[in-house]
C-alpha cells in the first residue's frame, strides 16, 4: 500500500482503530503506529494524530512518543490522552483530576482554523480523569467547558492541536468537521484513499507473494475469509485456489448449502466441505462448562485442520495458507476477541505454524477495516446476504445450547424468579458466571437496575410465552446432544426467516437464539430471544422486539416439541455478554 498521508499513534485502548476509521472515510489513506515509533517514521506524512488512552501520563511506563515528533514540522492533533501529552512532554503541566468527566458536555470554541463552522457552544463526548493545567509556551486556549476550563488548545504557527473531548465519537456532533478542518485545511491532506481502488495493487501483491504457488484457505463462510478467498482467485484464477469448509455439526441450518452455493457460484471445482460432524459432537458429549467447551471445541478444530493439510498435500511447497486477518487484527492493541481466539486457533495448529513460520502466508485484507472489506466484496460482486451477515461465534451453537448438571427448582425472589441455569457476564474487566433473574415485564431499565443490586445474577429475561406458570419450571440436568442442537437450529432459523422477513432484523446488529435445559418433564427446554444492539461487540444494548414480531416468535417457538416457554433478555453488555456462554 502506498505511503500514508496520516498516521494515527496508538496510546492504548481502541480509540486509535475508531479514528484511524474516520480519516479513511474522508477518503484519506491513514495507517496506525505504536506511539513510540522513532519520529523518522513519520517525516513524508503530511498529519499525524495522537489518539486518547486509557492511561494518565504520570503513571510511570505510560505511552510516550519520541519527543522528536514535536519538531517534525509535520501538523499534529492530540485527542484527550493526546491534547495531555501536548502539556507533558512540552512545557505544559497535566493535572491528576479527581473526579472523572464522562459523557455529554458543553464546550465553548473559539475561532480557530480548526473550528470553522463549529465555534460557539458544541456538544461533545468527554472521557477523562486528568486534565491539562498549564498550556505549553506557544499554545493558546481554544475551548472550555464549565469542569474543564482547558478542553481544546493550539499552536498555529508550529501547527499543534489539542481536543480534551473525542472528535471521533458520533456523540461529538462537529467531530467530523473538525477532523476534515484539521487533515483538510490545516495539513493539506488530498483525497487519496478508496478501498474498491485497491483492488488492483492487492491482487498484485498476492501474485507477488504466491509466486507459482497456490494458495489454500480454510473458509468459515464469514465475510472476511470469503473476500480474501475471492480476490486470490482473481489475482490467481481458479485452479490455484482451493478452500475446505470444516463442518462441524454446530452451525446453523442451511449454512453449509449457503457456503457451497456461495463458493461454487464464484469457481467451481476449488471448493470442498469437510465433514467432521460426528468428531465434534462425540468429543462434545459430556461438556457442559462453557470454557470447557470452547477448549473441545478448539482443540478438535486443529485436529481437523492438520488433517486437511497433510491429506490435502498442502504441507508441501507447493501451497502457501490463505488467510482473512483485517487490520484491526494485526495491531496488538487493537485485537478483538474474536481475532484473539481465532489465532489461538490457528497458532496450535502445527502445519499452520510451519506455513507461518516458512512466510507461506498471504493475508490479503490486513490493510482493510471491517466495513471496506464489505466494499470490496461488493466490487468483487459478492451477494449482499453474505456481506451484511450478522457476526456468528467460531464455537456455533455449542455455546448457545446451555447445559446443567443437576435437576432444581426455581426459586421466588423479591423481584421476580431466580432460574438456576448459569450464563456468563462481564462485570468490570472480569467474567462472572451467575444464575437468571425472569421478571414479568419487558423493562429494560428494570433489567438494568436488578442486574446491579442482586448479586447472584448477571442476567435478567423477560418470560414472553410459556406452556404453564414460570414459577413452576424446573431445570434439568442436560448435555449438548444432537437432539437439543436439532431444536435449537430449527428455533433458530424460524427465528432468522420471521426476523429477516419483518425487516426487524436489518435494525440490529446481532440476534442470537439460545436453548435452556428449563421446563417441564413432557417440555424440558425453553428458548431465550437475544436481539442487541452494537457498534463493535464490545459493548451492546439489549432491544425490544416489536409487538407483532414478538408474538408471532412466541407463538410459533411455543408450538415446537420440546419447548416450555419462550423468553427475551433483557440484559446490556456489561453487566451480560453478548452470548449466554
Ligand atoms: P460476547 O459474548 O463476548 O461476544 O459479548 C462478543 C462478540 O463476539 C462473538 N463471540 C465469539 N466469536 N468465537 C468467535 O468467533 C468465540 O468464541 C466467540 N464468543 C463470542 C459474539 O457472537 C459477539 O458477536
Amino acid at each position: 500500500m502506498e505511503q500514508a498521508q496520516v498516521s494515527v499513534l496508538d496510546t492504548g485502548g481502541q480509540y486509535c482503530h475508531l479514528i484511524a476509521r474516520r480519516v479513511r472515510e474522508l477518503g484519506i489513506y491513514a495507517n496506525v503506529f505504536a506511539s513510540d515509533t522513532p519520529a523518522e517514521t513519520f517525516r513524508r506524512n503530511r498529519a499525524l494524530i495522537i489518539s486518547g488512552g486509557p492511561a494518565s501520563v504520570y503513571t510511570p511506563g505510560s505511552p510516550l512518543l519520541d519527543p522528536a515528533t514535536f519538531a517534525l514540522g509535520v501538523p499534529i492533533l492530540g485527542i484527550c490522552y493526546g491534547q495531555q501529552l501536548f502539556a507533558h512532554q512540552l512545557d505544559g503541566h497535566v493535572e491528576p483530576g479527581t473526579k472523572g468527566e464522562y459523557g455529554l458536555a458543553y464546550v465553548d470554541l473559539q475561532p480557530s482554523p480548526l473550528f470553522e463552522g463549529v465555534t460557539g457552544r458544541q456538544q461533545v463526548w468527554m472521557s477523562h480523569r486528568d486534565q491539562v493545567g498549564r498550556l505549553p509556551t506557544g499554545f493558546h486556549l481554544l475551548g472550555s467547558t464549565g469542569t474543564c476550563p482547558i478542553a481544546a488548545i493550539g499552536d498555529d504557527q508550529r501547527k499543534l492541536y489539542g481536543m480534551q473531548f473525542h472528535p471521533e465519537v458520533v456523540q461529538t456532533l462537529g467531530g467530523q468537521r473538525m477532523l476534515e478542518n484539521f487533515l483538510f485545511g490545516i495539513a493539506g491532506c488530498e483525497r487519496d484513499w478508496e478501498p474498491a481502488h485497491q483492488l488492483p495493487v492487492v491482487e498484485e501483491q498476492i501474485r507477488a507473494i504466491a509466486g507459482k504457488r497456490s494458495v489454500f484457505f480454510f473458509a468459515s463462510g464469514g465475510v472476511d475469509s470469503t473476500v480474501a478467498y475471492t480476490v486470490c482467485l482473481r489475482a490467481l484464477g481458479p485452479e490455484r485456489v482451493h478452500a475446505t469448509y470444516v463442518d462441524t455439526g454446530l452451525m446453523r441450518e442451511g449454512e453449509t448449502e449457503f457456503v457451497r452455493g456461495v463458493f461454487e457460484s464464484l469457481a467451481a471445482g476449488s471448493f470442498n466441505v469437510a465433514d467432521a460432524q460426528e468428531d465434534f459432537l462425540s468429543k462434545l458429549a459430556t461438556a457442559r462448562d462453557p470454557e470447557a467447551k470452547r477448549l473441545i471445541i478448539g482443540e478438535e478444530f486443529v485436529h481437523v485442520q492438520q488433517r486437511i493439510l497433510e491429506s490435502g498435500h498442502y504441507l508441501d511447497g507447493e501451497w502457501i495458507l490463505g488467510q482473512g486477518t483485517i487490520y484491526p487484527d494485526t495491531i496488538e492493541s487493537g485485537g478483538t476477541k474474536n481475532a484473539d481466539l481465532i489465532k489461538t486457533h490457528h497458532n496450535r495448529v502445527a502445519g499452520i505454524q510451519k506455513l507461518m513460520e516458512e512466510n507461506r502466508l498471504v493475508e490479503p485484507l490486513r490493510e482493510f477495516y471491517k466495513d471496506e472489506v464489505r466494499q470490496l466484496g461488493r466490487a468483487l460482486g459478492l451477494p449482499d446476504a453474505l456481506l451484511d451477515r450478522h457476526p456468528f461465534p467460531g464455537p456455533g451453537l455449542a455455546i448457545r445450547c446451555l447445559c446443567h448438571s443437576e435437576h432444581a427448582a426455581l426459586e421466588k425472589t423479591h423481584d421476580g424468579w431466580l432460574m438456576p441455569v448459569r450464563t456468563v457476564g462481564v462485570q468490570g474487566d472480569s467474567r462472572t458466571y451467575r444464575a437468571v433473574l425472569v421478571i414479568d415485564a419487558v423493562d429494560h431499565e428494570l433489567a438494568t437496575e436488578i442486574a446491579n443490586r442482586d448479586h447472584r445474577v448477571n442476567r435478567v429475561v423477560a418470560c414472553l410465552g410459556a406452556h404453564g406458570p414460570v414459577g413452576e419450571l424446573q431445570v434439568f440436568p442436560s448435555f449438548l446432544t444432537k437432539s437439543r442442537l436439532d431444536t435449537l437450529r430449527h428455533a433458530d432459523a424460524i427465528v432468522r426467516r420471521m426476523s429477516d422477513e419483518s425487516g426487524f432484523d436489518a435494525t440490529i446488529w446481532q440476534f442470537p437464539v439460545v436453548l435452556i435445559p428449563a421446563g417441564t418433564p413432557d417440555r424440558p427446554d425453553s428458548i431465550v430471544l437475544r436481539p442487541i444492539d452494537s457498534v463493535d461487540g464490545m459493548t451492546a444494548t439489549a432491544t425490544a422486539i416489536p409487538d407483532a414480531l414478538s408474538a408471532q416468535l412466541t407463538a410459533t417457538l411455543l408450538a415446537l416439541p420440546g419447548i416450555a416457554a419462550v423468553f427475551l433478555d433483557l440484559t446490556h453488555k456489561p453487566p451480560g455478554t453478548i452470548e449466554w456462554e
